[in-house]
């Protein structure tokens, strides 16, 4: 029955949020840090960013470490086996190598031998981007549990020269188990993506891939870091997460008052009270971490999901709204009740 897509009961599946996790790394750069790297203030960041700090993977800490140790405290909370994972997507833009994917290293870390794994390449939305795809897979009856990763490890691919990029970046990990489940209205309520190549240039990073190939001098050495066009994405991206906002409230014919929290992708403090209050959402119903963790691109979301969770601000039945932006253009949402 539940392998078969086309039955009443299948069409009802949701896929529930039955336990998420989160892993940062231990070391810490404050924005003092910075000023002793490039020409900065604490001041400059903190008025244009809201960022006083971010943590940095050290020796032996990868995407893929990160990555494990979240999923584990996932499975922690949703009281699962490893071996009852089915699907294991991680969305990342700092994969553990060029091959073989992330999401099998972390399934061999974490022992779940029944699930298949990929990566997803969406930068900061792969989380969301993930959480869609999985949706589909369990509300089609297909597969019964997935697990969820954002994970990145941005400090390795950061310039630490350029001013304008270095202070915004840190790393990190989040994970969300997710079930196949048929009581009600729980679970992923609606999902929406977009994307737009034409705007590649706005954030990137372009070496080692098949266009500047291993081997090959680079024109630029700087090409090998991370590269943003910070105010272009800046204002693009509060207009399309206010598009998005109001698309899922719509579909989902809720009003603002409805959303319990809303969790946008974490690029900076002052893009996030814009958009808020574009939305009419109050303090209370916005969630910011950004202060902590700085931008940890497809991390940014499942991290603060779990924070939410485990500090008790939300509870059973609530209604999330989570927002990304990010390179490629990327841009989705996901409106969820747990
Ligand atoms: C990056 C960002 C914080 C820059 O803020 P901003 O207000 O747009 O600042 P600007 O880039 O216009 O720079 C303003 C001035 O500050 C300077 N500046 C840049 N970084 C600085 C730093 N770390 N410390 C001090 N001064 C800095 C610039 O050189 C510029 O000086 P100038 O006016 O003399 O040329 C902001 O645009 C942003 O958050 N953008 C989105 C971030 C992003 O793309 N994230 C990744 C995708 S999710």
């Amino acid at each position: 029955m539940v392998n078969n897509p086309t039955t009443k009961q299948a069409r009802r599946l949701r896929a529930l949020i039955a336990g998420t996790g989160s892993c940062v790394p231990d070391k810490i750069l404050t924005n003092e840090d910075f000023t002793k790297i490039v020409e900065t203030s604490d001041e400059w960041i903190t008025t244009r960013t809201g960022i006083k700090t971010r943590h940095i993977a050290g020796d032996g800490e990868t995407t893929a470490t990160l990555s494990a140790e979240a999923a584990r405290r996932a499975l922690k909370q949703a009281g699962m086996a490893p071996e009852e994972l089915e699907l294991i997507i991680v969305g990342t833009v700092t994969p553990e190598m060029v091959f073989p994917s992330t999401a099998c290293f972390v399934q061999d870390m974490i022992g779940a031998c029944n699930a298949w794994a990929f990566d997803l390449s969406a930068a900061c939305s792969g989380f969301v981007y993930g959480l869609s795809i999985a949706q589909q897979f369990l509300s089609s009856g297909r597969y019964r549990t997935a697990l969820v990763i954002g994970a990145e490890t941005l400090s390795r691919i950061t310039n630490y020269k350029d001013r304008g990029s270095c202070i915004l970046f840190g790393d990190g990990a989040g994970a969300a188990v997710l079930k196949a489940s048929d009581s009600g209205s729980m679970g992923v309520m609606y999902s929406t993506s977009f994307s737009d190549g034409s705007r590649w240039e706005a954030l990137k990073c372009q070496a080692y891939g098949s266009r500047n190939p291993v081997g090959v001098p680079l024109e630029n050495p700087d090409l090998v870091y991370m590269d943003i066009n910070g105010r272009e994405v800046y204002q693009t991206a509060v207009r399309r997460i206010v598009e998005l906002a109001k698309e899922c409230l719509e579909k989902c014919d809720l009003q603002v008052e409805d959303i319990a929290m809303f969790i946008p992708h974490q690029m900076n403090a002052r893009i996030i009270e814009s958009v808020g209050k574009r939305l009419n959402f109050t303090d209370d119903r916005i969630f910011i971490n950004i202060d902590k963790y700085g931008n940890t691109s497809a991390a940014s979301i499942p991290i603060a999901l779990d924070e939410c969770l485990r500090s008790g601000k939300l509870k059973s039945g609530d209604i999330v709204l989570l927002i990304a932006f990010g390179g490629g253009l990327t841009w989705g949402a996901n409106v969820i009740q747990l």
